[in-house]
């Protein structure tokens, strides 16, 4: 029981590697707000946290949006009466040949996966600095420490994430606020799903086929569950990681980056 007495917010946390990171807080003894754009899944994902004995408040929202974010805030605040934690990990991929890639597209990917990661994370700190303690944590990837032909939208916007988290590990420090992130490999959940599709169907290759060759490459010899990232956010959001922040860890059973 890592978490006791802590409250936190999972965005995204419908489904996926942010589901797994919330009920795992609950376990861990957290109370948790669990936005995320489908508010069906949220509202599921919080009824599992409250059969686990804990607060889990439901919520739908837009990363993107602030009149949201100021939302999400203020729920937590009025559910829990602080914000603890924050795990930053709403996102969104797109698999396009470079040559093709739209500006909206361009736009939305960063717009979720780098912009509202730091919008989410400037309104969260400032309700933490009023208590001079937090932790703030990012979802990079292993594609924001190497580019990807097809994924540049995705690689540049998880590349940003890690100099926001460096960035304001720097800046949060003096409130006794701490700022990481993880970079996961190929995590067996929808969006790799979505990129097995989307790639496959570029490459001409039948579905399934993309995802089982990337598996086949990782050195563990078994595809990235979301639990496994869920102990990485455990692990960093506890005590026990008190002297580590601006940091980004890869979680990917080995996996070779490039
Ligand atoms: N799956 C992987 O292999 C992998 C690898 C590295 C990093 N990541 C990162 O981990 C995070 C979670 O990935 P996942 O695989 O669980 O994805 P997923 O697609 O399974 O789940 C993403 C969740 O985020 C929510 N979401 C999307 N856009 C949102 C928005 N604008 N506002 C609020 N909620 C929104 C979705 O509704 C969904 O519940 C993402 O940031 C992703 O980029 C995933």
């Amino acid at each position: 029981m890592r978490l006791v007495g802590k409250s936190a917010i999972v965005t995204g946390a419908g489904r996926g590697i942010g589901k797994a990171t919330a009920l795992r807080f609950a376990r861990e003894g957290a109370d948790v707000l669990v936005p995320d754009l489908d508010l069906a899944s949220s509202q599921a994902a919080a009824k599992e946290i409250q059969a686990l004995g804990r607060k889990g408040v439901p919520m739908q929202m837009d990363v993107t949006r602030m009149a949201d974010i100021h939302r999400m805030v203020e729920t937590a605040v009025r559910e829990f009466g602080k914000i603890d934690i924050l795990v930053n990990n709403a996102g969104i991929v797109i698999v396009r040949d470079l040559l093709e890639l739209t500006e909206a597209e361009w736009d939305r990917t960063m717009d979720v996966n780098a912009k509202a990661v730091f919008f989410c994370l400037q309104a969260v700190a400032r309700e933490m600095v009023k208590r001079k303690t937090g932790v703030i944590l990012n979802a990079s990837s292993v594609s924001g420490r190497v580019g990807r032909p097809m994924l540049v939208d995705y690689c540049a916007s998880k590349f940003a994430v890690v100099a926001i988290t460096q960035s304001a590990a720097l800046a949060l420090a003096p409130h006794g606020i701490r700022v990481n992130a993880v970079a996961p490999g190929i995590v067996d959940t929808d969006m790799w799903v979505k990129i097995d599709r989307e790639w496959g169907t570029l490459a001409g290759k039948p579905p399934g086929e993309m995802k089982r060759t990337r598996v086949e490459a990782i050195p563990l010899g078994r595809i990235e569950t979301p639990e496994d990232v869920a102990n990485l956010y455990t692990f960093l959001a506890s005590d026990e990681a008190s002297y580590i922040t601006g940091q980004t860890y890869n979680v990917c059973g080995g996996l070779q980056l490039n």
